[in-house]
């Protein structure tokens, strides 16, 4: 494929010596009697796409969730370039450059498209906004610069033809697209996907990865949570894959397939690409 040639890859002894953005440390997490994840750690490095994958169960999402904020681990620790990050909710990790999609898209359908970029703006400013409240000059000149960045984030991912298109006209493609937009114009230093080529058709999923690895990925450093194999040894730079809450391999994507646990792990599911 054409595409395929375009799509660059961090030298892994390169990333070796990029600095550390995220560090996940001997994670942990059990609900009830059930360990849905043991002793699991990793590094994104800066610049970095790491593909996090593995079977129905494994706990990629409970890891995605765990380094979001959303439930903090067992046990074990998340650093955010250094500074331990470990349960704090979620919007002080947006403050503090962690970003992430959702798998199911909430966009304000009644909103035009840059209308969501914007709100989501706000919102992650809201602190600052209402410390703000009586700076109404300095307030009205950082919306401009919001507005500014939200249009850039949209154009980063050629959707800046529809900013004023009610984001309810968008097809799931764009609308998808949409979601990566707003979680960049937050800015982030990491920025985690969820998915984001699920339920999209072929067309429709490269697309949404080739955006990714060319103009999201120069960005920030990115996790990518992906049960498809195809698609993280195509794009990713690096893949961790878990399975039963284990962590079974780290490496170069195109050497998973070597890795007996892995091929077991994928044997018979039909998504093994
Ligand atoms: N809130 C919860 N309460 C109890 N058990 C949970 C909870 N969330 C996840 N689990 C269990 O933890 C294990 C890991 O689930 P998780 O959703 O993280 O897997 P996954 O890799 O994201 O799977 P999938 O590919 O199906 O999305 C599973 O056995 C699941 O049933
Ligand atoms: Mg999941």
């Amino acid at each position: 494929m054409s595409s395929e040639a375009s799509v660059t890859h961090v030298d892994p002894t390169e990333a070796r010596s990029a600095a550390v953005m995220l560090s996940v440390q001997g994670v942990g997490k059990r609900f009830g009697g059930l360990a849905a994840l043991s002793d699991v750690s990793f590094t994104v490095h800066e610049g970095e796409l790491v593909g996090l994958v593995g079977p129905n169960g494994a706990g990629k999402s409970t890891l995605f969730n765990i380094i979001a904020g959303v439930f903090a681990p067992s046990e074990g620790r998340i650093l955010l370039e250094g500074r331990d990050i470990t349960g704090l909710p979620s919007h002080k990790l947006a403050r503090l450059g962690l970003a992430r999609t959702f798998q199911l898209v909430t966009l304000f359908p009644d909103l035009s498209v840059l209308d969501n970029a914007l709100q989501a703006l706000h919102r992650h400013q809201q602190g600052r906004f209402f410390a703000g409240l009586f700076q109404a000059r300095a307030y009205r000149e950082e919306s401009e610069g919001w507005r500014e960045r939200a249009r850039e984030a949209l154009a980063l991912l050629s959707l800046e033809a529809l900013a004023d298109q009610p984001a309810a006209a968008l097809p799931l493609g764009q609308a998808k697209l949409l979601a990566v937009a707003i979680a960049l114009a937050t800015q982030p230093r990491v920025l985690l996907l969820d998915e984001p080529a699920a339920g999209l058709s072929h067309e429709e999923s490269s697309r949404m990865m080739d955006l990714i690895a060319e103009r999201v990925k120069g960005r920030c450093s990115v996790v990518l949570v992906e049960h498809n194999m195809r698609i993280v040894r195509r794009y990713c730079d690096r893949a961790v894959v878990l399975q039963f809450g284990r962590k079974i391999f780290e490496g170069a994507p195109a050497d998973m397939v070597h890795e007996r646990a892995v091929v077991d792990a994928y044997l018979g599911t039909g998504d093994g690409g």
